[in-house]
């Protein structure tokens, strides 16, 4: 298990930069494309993994005034930020807890942006998001990996760079040996396991890509695999 003590330093020490990043120009495409695949009027939506709260806006735009919207996250200094972003608003909140084994039920609506990657083992946790959601009730998974679209390959290493830099458990030498063309299987491993998962618990499952291949967004409607 990737520790969340260190999960939780890594991005204490870098909330200011990670919220530029979260919030940066074209990114919200992605994320208004999430929450809209997920959260219909009038839903309660939990986000996983919430971080600075960049999807939050997003949500409460896609459930309306009449739903309701929860952040959860582990660490304190981006949950701030979250915390700032779901004031405006008074149907948004957000928990402190740990996404793994989350203490809620009864959602209508769970959303994972960039966090699957970071579970050892996304399989386990994407099955309890699902067992949370009421019948019919519907999960995103939102997740950045090597691209295979034409446009976005020779970017591959670039990628992989950007990746070890923003891993809290690997260093300057993964980013180096990244941009030498090495590549990272625990996180397409990862992310493979999170989609698998969400795979077999759902229906109705559309896949689309974002970014030149690098960002996938998968979503389903939970009620078992057989379409
Ligand atoms: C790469 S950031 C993504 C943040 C946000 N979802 C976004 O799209 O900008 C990963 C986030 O997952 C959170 N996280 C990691 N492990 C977690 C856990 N076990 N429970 C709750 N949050 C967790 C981190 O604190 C961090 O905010």
């Amino acid at each position: 298990m990737t520790g969340t003590t260190a999960i939780r330093a890594f991005y204490s020490r870098r909330a200011a930069l990670y919220d530029l990043i979260a919030t940066a120009p074209g990114t919200g495409r992605w994320r208004r494309a999430a929450a809209r695949r997920v959260a219909g009027r009038g839903a309660t939506v939990v986000e996983m993994g919430c971080g600075t709260g960049a999807n939050l806006p997003y949500l409460r735009e896609a459930v309306g005034p009449e739903g309701r919207v929860l952040g959860v996250d582990i660490t304190g200094p981006l949950l701030g930020y979250a915390r700032e972003r779901a004031g405006r608003y008074d149907n948004v909140g957000v928990l402190r807890a740990d996404a793994r084994r989350p203490p809620l039920e009864g959602a209508d609506a769970v959303l994972g942006t960039f966090v699957c990657g970071l579970f050892s083992d996304p399989a386990a946790v994407v099955g309890r998001w699902c067992d949370l959601l009421k019948p019919g009730g519907r999960i995103g998974l939102l997740d950045a990996s090597v691209s295979t679209a034409i446009a976005g390959r020779p970017l591959n290493p670039l990628f992989r760079a950007f990746v070890a830099a923003g891993s809290p458990t690997r260093g300057a030498g993964d980013v180096l040996a990244a941009l030498c063309g090495a590549g990272d299987a625990t996180l397409s491993r990862r992310i493979d396991a999170a989609r698998e998962a969400l795979t077999n618990r759902t229906r109705d499952r559309r896949y689309e890509s974002f970014g030149l291949g690098f960002v996938g967004l998968s979503t389903g409607t939970i009620g078992g695999g057989a379409e």
